[in-house]
């Protein structure tokens, strides 16, 4: 059975996307078969995988998936990405185009809306080892219908005092879920993000994370980050010796081992 995880925070610019992109690619190269979801309008992470042109999955994508009485089979919305030939077999995404905005307004009127994922995934769950959802920028029915069908979430975290100050919201947001909806949900922790190691302000938030929160890994700013994104390729791949690589490595096996809860 598939594990689906959620990568939420509703403030902005936290590295949600690169952390979706580069986990799945770290998870892919372990040999597990891994589904990207982009629940994203702004179609970052499609971009990032190399879909560049959404005519080219028009009509198959993460809205064909959401429709009350889908007219394509969920397989048809599935495509293969990735530029290491390694990857050939493992990694998958579906994308997302600028529509998913609309669709989530009429999801607002359905019964179960925030279900409706749920009921999507089930048909394909155990097709996959790990199935990472890039949540956007808000705690709207989206980010909820991820959650809702989360059996864990990650929280990537700027180390900025208004993003730490932002985690609370999003912390109430992910109780009352738990209470409501997914009883079972799994908050493996914080992934401190865009870390400058020379600023202050950046150490202080630094430890106030570490002092609140479960605290899985720090990833540093750095240039090479931005690098590939292009091409649509990961730094894991162009740039698997990087310091930020192999953070992002270790989270990928701490995944597989089951061991991200208590490493700290
Ligand atoms: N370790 C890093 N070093 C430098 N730049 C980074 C790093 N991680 C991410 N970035 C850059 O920071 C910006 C925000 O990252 P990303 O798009 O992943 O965040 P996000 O949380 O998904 O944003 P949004 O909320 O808009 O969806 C991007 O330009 C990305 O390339
Ligand atoms: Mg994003």
């Amino acid at each position: 059975m598939g594990e689906i995880i959620a990568i939420a925070n509703q403030k902005g610019g936290v590295a949600k996307t690169t952390i979706t992109h580069n986990l799945s690619v770290a998870l892919a190269l372990e040999k597990k078969r891994v589904l990207m979801l982009d629940l994203d309008s702004q179609a970052s992470l499609t971009f990032c995988a190399g879909l560049k042109n959404p005519l080219d999955y028009d009509g198959k994508n993460i809205i064909s998936i959401l429709e009350k009485r889908p007219s394509v089979d969920i397989h048809e919305c599935i495509y293969k990405v990735g530029a290491d030939e390694r990857l050939e077999n493992y990694l998958y995404i579906i994308p997302s185009i600028i529509d998913l905005a609309q669709m989530e307004n009429e999801m607002y009127g359905r019964t179960s809306r925030e279900r409706i994922l749920a009921k999507a995934l089930s048909q394909i769950k155990d097709e996959f080892d790990y199935i990472i959802m890039d949540c956007p920028p808000q705690l709207g029915l989206m980010t909820i219908n991820a959650l809702s069908c989360a059996d864990s979430v990650i929280v990537p975290c700027k180390t900025d005092y208004l993003a730490f100050r932002g985690l609370q919201q999003l912390e109430e947001t992910i109780a009352e879920i738990k209470e409501l909806v997914n009883p079972n949900l799994d908050v493996y922790g914080v992934v401190a993000t865009l870390y400058q190691m020379r600023l202050k302000q950046d150490n202080e938030v630094k430890d106030m994370l570490n002092e609140n929160y479960h605290v899985i890994a720090t990833i540093k700013q750095a240039a090479v980050a931005k690098k590939g994104i292009i091409d649509g390729m990961s730094f894991i791949e162009f740039a698997p010796e990087h310091e930020i690589s192999v953070t992002i490595k270790q989270i990928a096996k701490m995944i597989i081992n089951g061991t991200i809860k208590e490493n700290k």
